[in-house]
């Protein structure tokens, strides 16, 4: 969910309004506003996207107000509708207003106390709970922020809460427990946020929240507290971010925008990395020491979704060049099931926004049995990076469209210094060699911008497309994830059922799903490559293509061969293989795209999803 609050003297609506523009990719299930004028508490709120609750308030405006705060839904507990909406309003005078990101998980307890002292209940979420006990603990003790510790301390699970109320019109309180939330610091107005887009069109001026801390926010004043009223020393920071980065900018969709903007998500990633030698410092990681490298005896890759498709390509890249094995997990299998891990295993945690909830646990559950965690992140503040030893942080620039593009390839980025860097530190692979591995990844960006310039086929094929019932995806080496996430993208965007598979697997099994006419793209390696697998991968075609299949390849420039084997090939400029995975995913993107548009879907808010997932 996305959350935003504000105080200060511009209009309320505008400011709550415009944040929830730029949070809406947190969820799209609901939104809703409440805020405090002259005539007391005011709310609005409705199901389904933004849109809808813009054209509520239309229809019952609301009054000129300073005070406010605003949330986006992705539901958890209760359906997706009005009344489940947020904000929700507490005691029995509906003087206080509450929203919530998380999953409270003592709420049926709560509830059912609340519900013996005669409470109503307007929803079925887990939220109103707090609301209710907030409003309750105010009509005891007077006292807001009071009132407001003493129920944030009662509750269990993950939360952001953000609260005002009535009879308190200069004061927002907020809390929080493994859910995000920034402070954005403005001249005699102050704003709350999930993550620095809710106000980074008003300041680059942040804060970000540490875990069991309350925020008491007003106009000119700003306090943080632990649960246990202990103070805390605000540490501010600039946000990178301009807002216009957070703007469609006359793209159709943001999807579009992010996918055009990843030759400078590469480039801006490998900046003061990558020494024109071809040399790798990662400045960040030097809390690692270069013991701390030599002893690392494996790497444990953590993420979900398509970032854990970055920790796939990484794992090539580590292996081949840094010669320590290198297992990739994903968060929430990973944290369950008892893994071995020692002081000398790296967890390598990657997140585009540092809050999904799957990964932090499984990144704190390593911590606690004694590893180093470093994350690689998109985020300044987030979570991961702030709970993390040391982060990469990818600078890719907000990523708005809930299917990630830029985001990865920028991920992918960070994987292949990483792979470099530890090569280097551990002298795996000849520093001659490494230099010029590098000096070839800062060749990437210009590659990237020659792929996104040839697209019009596959564009039209995107839309030959639109009714295809299934799509499948195959790749080897590191155009093994790519498969993957080609497939993914399109299950996302286009709710079309894809796979992917190894290509050297699909003899064990898959096969048996070609019939005539199945599409089946396949990315194929290098054929300049010493250990090429390009042959296999033409006899893969071969197999698949004498059972019927349509193949459309995704082949590097020069590859004529492949040309005899498929109906279409795409053609993307050459580069060392292993780092082939940079461009081939482009096409698949772009496809993927353009196929939800043909079939006229959202590209940018896919149904039930939503882009930071932050609970478990
Ligand atoms: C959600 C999104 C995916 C994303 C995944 C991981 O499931 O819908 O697009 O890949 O989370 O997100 P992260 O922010 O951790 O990279």
């Amino acid at each position: 969910c996305g959350i935003v609050g504000y105080v200060g003297p511009k209009s309320t609506l505008e400011v709550l309004l415009g944040g929830l523009r730029r949070l809406e990719y947190r969820g799209y299930d609901s939104a809703g506003v409440s805020v405090i004028s002259g005539t007391g508490l005011e709310t609005r709120k409705k199901a389904g996207k933004l849109d809808n609750l813009i054209n509520e308030i239309t229809n019952h405006p609301l009054p000129d107000a300073h005070i406010g705060i605003g949330h986006t839904r992705w539901a958890t507990h209760g359906a997706p509708t009005d009344g489940n909406a947020h904000p929700h309003i507490g005691g029995s005078a509906a003087k206080l207003s509450l929203i919530h990101n998380g999953i409270i998980e003592n709420f049926y307890e709560l509830k059912a106390e609340l519900v013996a002292a005669g409470t109503k209940f307007a929803s079925e979420t887990d939220s109103e709970v707090a609301a209710h006990l907030v409003a309750a603990e105010f009509e005891k003790t007077g006292d807001l922020p009071t009132a407001f510790t003493n129920v944030v301390k009662r509750l269990h699970g993950a939360f952001t809460l953000l609260a005002i109320h009535e009879d308190q019109p200069d004061v927002v309180l907020a809390a929080r427990r493994n859910s995000p939330l920034v402070i954005g610091l403005g001249d005699g107005e102050n704003f709350l946020g999930s993550d620095v887009a809710a106000f980074v069109e008003h300041t680059k001026r942040a804060i970000s929240v540490g875990q069991d801390e309350i925020v008491i926010l007003r106009a000119s004043e700003i306090e943080i507290r632990t649960f246990d009223g202990a103070p805390v020393t605000p540490v501010e920071f600039e946000v990178s971010w301009d807002a216009s980065a957070a703007s469609k900018g006359g793209w159709s969709s943001f999807m579009a925008k992010e996918i055009a903007d990843q030759p400078q998500a590469v480039a801006d990633t490998l900046m003061g990395r990558l020494a024109s030698d071809g040399s790798v410092r990662l400045s960040e990681i030097d809390g690692l020491t270069a013991e701390d490298i030599k002893n690392i005896d494996r790497i444990i890759m953590v993420a979900c979704g398509t970032a854990s498709y970055a920790c796939d390509v990484a794992k090539y890249a580590i292996e081949k060049f840094a010669r320590i094995p290198v297992q990739v997990e994903l968060s929430h299998e990973f944290r369950y099931r008892d893994p071995i891990i020692t002081a000398n295993t790296l967890i390598v945690a990657v997140s585009q926004s540092g809050e999904t909830m799957d990964t932090l646990m499984a990144t704190r559950f390593a911590k606690e049995q004694g590893a180093k965690v470093l994350a690689i992140c998109n985020t300044q503040g987030a979570t991961l990076a702030r709970e993390s030893d040391a982060t990469i942080y990818t600078h890719a620039g907000p990523e708005v469209a809930v299917a990630s593009t830029k985001a990865l390839v920028a991920q992918i980025t960070a994987g292949y210094l990483l792979a470099l860097f530890l090569a280097a530190g551990r002298n795996a692979t000849e520093q001659k060699v490494l230099r010029s591995l590098g000096q070839e990844l800062l060749k990437m960006p210009a590659r990237v911008t020659q792929v996104l310039e040839r697209l019009d086929d596959v564009r039209a094929l995107g839309k030959e497309m639109a009714n295809a019932k299934s799509v499948l995806f195959l790749g080897r080496n590191v155009g093994f994830p790519v498969a993957m996430e080609g497939a993914l993208k399109l299950k996302e965007l286009a709710y079309i059922h894809a796979e992917g598979f190894a290509a050297g697997e699909l003899k064990h099994g898959p096969i048996a799903l070609i019939e005539e006419g199945q599409p089946v793209i396949v990315i194929v390696p290098s054929p300049r490559d010493s250990d090429s697998l390009h042959p296999k991968v033409i006899s893969n075609i071969q197999e698949i293509r004498a059972r019927g299949a349509k193949v459309i390849a995704v082949a590097e420039d020069g590859d004529t061969d492949v040309a005899n084997f498929a109906e279409h090939v795409i053609y993307v400029p050459s580069c060392e293989n292993i780092f082939s995975s940079i461009l081939t995913v482009i096409p698949l993107q772009v496809f993927a795209l353009e196929l939800s548009s043909a079939k006229g879907l959202d590209v940018d808010q896919p149904r039930n999803l939503a882009k930071s997932v932050t609970v478990e």
